[in-house]
């Protein structure tokens, strides 16, 4: 019998309070769903440091170099995994600091990359960032094609995961931003009571869509 496939939920928030900590423990529950054994990766809780040190910054003439105890301990989860899913806040049209960090330290020169046969391939990558742009908003297709550049060409292809995709929750502060085209920033109404506790539910929905989507789950059976 095979062992059940496994999924590392990346969650990169600096609150544990977060909505996108809370789109984590969506994601993990819907993975343990559908039968992945999951490991729950919560950079913050877990005390990253996303800054880079000496001891993993990559040595060029030597993709060997023995990395902290710290980072081979995260390149293991890496290794273990069969799926990825790092669960994100947009920050300026990227990934945030603390999860930057985590690929830079992590990913590194002859682990991720530099090798002739990629350690890495054949396993598969779910980008699941959280933006607080609409959906329809100007910004929104641009946002979506520069993370996809960024993260699913830049780091996982580069790295050997050719399986990979960006998907983005829209709408994640229920109080619309909006910048018009002379650069004025406005902010609409708040949500409130029912309609802010359906958006906030159509938005786990969206989470699991996306999921299932990529993975090409069965049906849920509830
Ligand atoms: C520093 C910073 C940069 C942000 N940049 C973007 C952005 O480029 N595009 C966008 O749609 N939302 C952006 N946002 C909004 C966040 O994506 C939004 O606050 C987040 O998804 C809400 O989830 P959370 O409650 O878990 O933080 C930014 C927010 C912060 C604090």
């Amino acid at each position: 019998m095979n062992a059940a496939p496994t999924a590392l939920v990346v969650v990169s928030h600096h609150r544990a309070d977060s909505l996108t900590a809370h789109v984590g423990d969506v994601v993990a529950a819907r993975l343990k769903e559908a039968g992945y054994e999951v490991d729950l990766l919560d950079l913050r809780a877990e005390g990253f440091d996303p800054r880079m040190t000496e001891a993993d910054q990559p040595d060029w003439d030597d993709r060997d170099k023995v990395y902290s105890a710290e980072v081979r301990a995260h390149m293991a989860r890496v290794l273990a995994a069969d799926v990825i899913v790092p669960v994100f806040p947009v920050y300026w049209n990227s990934a945030p600091a603390l999860l930057k960090g985590w690929v830079d330290r992590v990913w590194n020169y002859g682990f991720g990359y530099g090798r002739s046969k990629p350690r890495l391939a054949g396993k598969r990558m779910l980008w699941l960032g959280l933006a607080g742009a609409a959906e329809g908003d100007e910004f929104a297709a641009w946002m979506q094609e520069t993370l996809e550049r960024v993260l699913r060409e830049g780091i996982s292809f580069y790295n050997g995961i050719t399986d990979a995709a960006v998907a983005v929750l829209y709408d994640t502060e229920g109080e619309p931003q909006i910048v018009d085209a002379d650069g004025n920033f406005t902010k609409g109404e708040a949500l409130t009571g029912d309609a802010r506790a359906a958006h906030y539910a159509a938005l786990d929905r969206r989470a699991e869509e996306h999921l299932e989507r990529f993975l090409e789950l069965a049906p849920q059976t509830l």
